[in-house]
């Protein structure tokens, strides 16, 4: 087996220099000095707040086999183990290209605006069982995630799977130019960061600069069930896509939902294609969640590999932490049921979540919601969340927690609903909701990450657990 990367190789794709460093194999890529692989090279990358470089001496002390450094601070540093480079970030990248470059399988890449990683992970479980799978961790999708994860990429991976995200018109194209794809998927365009936009059209035309960087002959993979579908179609062809596929519940969809059936612990489906229908199982409530599922069967046709054994490994599939897990926490005869939402929010995963919330029964108690702000909505962001009023309504709680300034909006509008109490901070809450709850309540927790739930979700399943 080759390793990863020899130091002549990443000297050759990075135009760097080795400086007191022999050649050797190089097993891991890392940009974290707290978790450093066996014979890793650490990059020292300049974030928002933390500067790389300065972690260098550390790195190489917890074992790093090297260190990728810039000239500016080679200069001012000197050491040992070194590759110097004039931008680092820019040396990720060409590493990234060069394993495209080497690469052999077949390359899939993920946008949207919300169930990037849950559509990343359902096709990572489904594509397992054909062979050796590289895919991007957790959410690591933007100008240094995709980067890194394409520098991991083994060469003799079967599949490579690339979540790409954006906040800005602009930032998929050189992302997706650098990653290739064969296969480009949409799963679904709202309003997400829409304070960085005019209008949720623009945004759907930021998402179709996935086309961009597809192959020659590659496929577009589209979920049919937004608004938007349209203006895909019209940037795909205009991209010249070779082919559009598409998954859904429209009737139109070559892929096509019906009658999904939403279960305490599943959600089970039936699923058309051509002439055959598969009937779907996976290990998590939701429709949204068979959609993403959905996805990666279609994933899994399309790259050649039988929808057989992607259906049965499906049927393990649950959500990655934080996207609507249930928790049952407590005695078994009388739980609290914790459904953690906690991830993020925006409007589409909002009204996802709280139509999953809907059908749950509180095993004998309370029925609570825990709602936390949208970011990053703009201007109409009031409007977005007194919108949410119908679908806030029809889960059908007893009791209800507003968290965040945006939430006043909503707030206002549920005239009626059991509004407990609405407060601008998580931390002005929680010690009224915890210590309204008791086992047998149910309470689903779901708000953008920057309105910091998890904390509060972790106290929970702490005291109840
Ligand atoms: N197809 C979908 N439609 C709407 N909401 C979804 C969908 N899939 C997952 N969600 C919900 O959206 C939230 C985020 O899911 P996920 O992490 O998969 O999205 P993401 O696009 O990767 O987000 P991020 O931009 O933060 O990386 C979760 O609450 C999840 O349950
Ligand atoms: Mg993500």
């Amino acid at each position: 087996l080759q390793p990863l990367w020899t130091v002549a190789e990443i000297v050759a794709a990075t135009g760097g220099r080795a400086e007191n460093l022999i050649d050797g194999p190089i097993a891991a890529i890392s940009i974290d000095s707290r978790d450093i692989g066996f014979k890793a090279l650490f990059v020292a990358i300049k974030g928002d707040t933390l500067d790389g470089h300065d972690f260098v001496p550390q790195a190489l002390a917890a074992g790093a086999a090297a260190a990728l450094v810039s000239e500016a601070h080679f200069r001012a540093l000197g050491g040992q183990n070194l590759i110097v480079v004039p931008d680092t970030l820019k040396a990720l990248e060409n590493l990234g290209r060069a394993a495209r470059a080497r690469f052999r399988g077949t390359v899939i890449a993920v946008t949207g605006s919300a169930g990037k990683t849950t559509t990343k992970e359902a096709i990572r479980a489904a594509l397992t069982p054909a062979g050796e799978v590289h895919a991007s961790i957790k959410s690591f999708n933007n100008h240094w995630g995709v980067p890194l994860t394409l520098a991991r990429l083994p060469r003799e991976a079967k599949f490579g799977i690339f979540e790409i995200g954006m906040n800005h018109p602009g930032e998929i194209t050189p992302l997706v130019k650098m990653v290739r794809p064969h296969l480009a998927v949409i799963t679904t365009v709202a309003a997400a960061h829409l304070q960085f936009f005019n209008s949720v059209a623009d945004i759907a035309a930021a998402k179709a600069e996935i086309f961009l960087g597809l192959e020659p002959g590659g496929t577009a993979l589209l979920n049919t069930d937004h608004e938007y579908l349209h203006i895909l179609f019209n940037h795909a062809r205009k991209a010249g896509v070779g082919r559009i596929v598409t998954y859904g519940l429209d009737e139109s969809a070559d892929w096509h939902i019906s009658n999904i059936e939403v279960l305490p612990t599943r959600t089970i489906a039936q699923v058309t294609h051509a002439e055959n229908t598969y009937g779907l199982s996976i290990a998590v409530p939701g429709r949204h969640m068979i959609a993403n599922a959905v996805a990666a069967l279609a994933v899994a046709s399309l790259v050649g590999e039988g929808t057989g054994p992607a259906l049965q490994a499906l049927a393990q599939f649950s959500a990655p932490e934080g996207r609507g897990e249930t928790h049952r926490l407590g005695p078994p005869t009388k739980p609290l049921l914790l459904v953690d939402e906690s991830y993020n929010a925006n409007l589409a995963s909002m009204a996802a979540a709280l139509e999953v919330y809907g059908p749950v029964r509180a095993p004998g108690g309370e029925k609570v919601l825990v709602l936390g702000d949208m970011l990053e909505l703009g201007a109409q962001s009031p409007q977005l969340h007194a919108s949410l009023k119908d679908k806030v309504l029809a889960a059908g709680a007893t009791r209800i927690f507003l968290i965040g300034p945006s939430m006043a909006a909503l707030a206002a509008v549920l005239d009626g609903a059991p509004v407990a109490a609405h407060a601008n901070t998580v931390e002005e809450l929680s010690e009224t909701i915890l210590s309204g709850l008791a086992h047998g309540d149910s309470v689903m927790v779901k708000g953008s990450k920057g309105v910091r739930l998890a904390g509060l979700v972790k106290t929970i399943r702490d005291r109840f657990g």
